[in-house]
């Protein structure tokens, strides 16, 4: 081992390995997010197992192999983009379970630990940075098959990364930063040269303080938001059912947890989820049972929480 290059555990949460029952559940969960869903396992199974989408090629599109080696060759990274609290995390570290079972391969998760950041010491984001790419490479160059499907995958996950990968153009960006930035970069090209069965998954609210370079080594950029009228009802109807809501007092809570035409912002997923849903069922207990009236009342004095406002960041 170099000389204070930082552990693997300094540098990653709980490695998760996939399929697993529990983020089966979790996964199965979220509602609404079916396209998210469905982009997110087509890409990271593309970028881990590429045999897949050979086989199809030479069975479907024999001698296209211009057009496929695009596909083959695109960037490891996917970003998830949007607003607070609408699934971005969550979907993240249970798709792999998906994607696990439909490859047939075991997945591991690697988290990225906050305190990856560093105390921004000169050179250590670069460090922290580099390290994270190299185990995570070491670990993937392990599962790869020379031909053929590979015989497991390692995704990386980088949450929060707006620190990490913010714009470079911006003036206040502190030294430490640019050089973090860099490191990255550099990393995600490490992973698409290495041709191995891995891939990054990066979380951000602020999509318009991306790294232009980050931006163009992203396969998809896919975007989050608070949920419509249709999947507000999607979380909230089991729920309220099993409370013994009527059809149409649901109705009316999924309404007013609405936008409203002036100034109030809908609710987000995880206001439901999080705060309303809990908050219904404690406003009652512990001497009475749940009732509309009350429930209701409650709905309309939450405040959703405010929207990441990204706008400011955009040069
Ligand atoms: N589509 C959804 N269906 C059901 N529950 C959801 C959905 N989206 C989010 N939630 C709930 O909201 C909680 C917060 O979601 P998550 O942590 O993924 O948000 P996020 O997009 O990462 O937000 P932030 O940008 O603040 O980190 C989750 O634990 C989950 O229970
Ligand atoms: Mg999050």
């Amino acid at each position: 081992m170099e000389v204070g290059k930082p552990s693997f555990d300094e540098l990653f949460e709980n490695v998760i390995t996939y399929p697993d029952f529990e983020y089966q559940e979790r996964l199965n969960m979220l509602v609404g997010l079916d396209n998210q869903k469905s982009r997110l396992v087509k890409i990271i199974s593309l970028l881990i197992n590429p045999y897949g989408i050979e086989k199809w090629a030479e069975k479907h599109h024999k001698g296209s192999k211009k057009a496929f080696n695009y596909v083959l060759k695109r960037p490891p990274l996917i970003v998830l983009e949007g607003d607070v609290g609408s699934g971005k995390s969550e979907l993240a570290t249970t798709i792999s379970d998906a994607v696990a079972r439909q490859e047939k391969i075991d997945i591991q998760l690697l988290p990225l630990s906050l305190s990856t950041r560093g105390q921004g010491r000169v050179g250590e984001m670069t460090r922290l940075i580099s390290a994270a790419f190299d185990y995570t490479i070491e670990r993937a160059e392990k599962l790869k098959n020379k031909a053929g499907s590979s015989r497991g995958a390692v995704v990386l996950l980088v949450d929060e990364a707006d620190a990490l990968t913010q714009s470079r153009e911006s003036a206040q960006m502190h030294h430490e930063d640019r050089a973090g930035v860099n490191a990255f970069i550099r990393g995600i090209d490490r992973v698409a040269n290495g041709k191995i069965p891995a891939a990054i998954i990066m979380c951000t609210n602020r999509i318009n303080a991306l790294d232009p370079a980050v931006k163009r080594r992203s396969a998809d950029i896919i975007s989050f938001g608070r949920p419509t009228e249709e999947q507000r009802s999607l979380v909230l109807k089991e729920p309220l059912k099993e409370l013994g809501f009527l059809e149409e007092q649901i109705l009316e809570i999924v309404k007013e947890t609405g936008p409203n035409n002036k100034d109030k912002e809908g609710f987000t997923f995880s206001d439901l989820t999080q705060r309303l849903i809990p908050s219904i069922i404690l406003n009652a207990y512990p001497d009475n049972p749940v009732e509309f009236e009350s429930a209701i009342r409650l709905v309309k004095q939450m405040i959703p929480t405010p929207p990441f406002n990204d706008k400011k960041y955009v040069k």
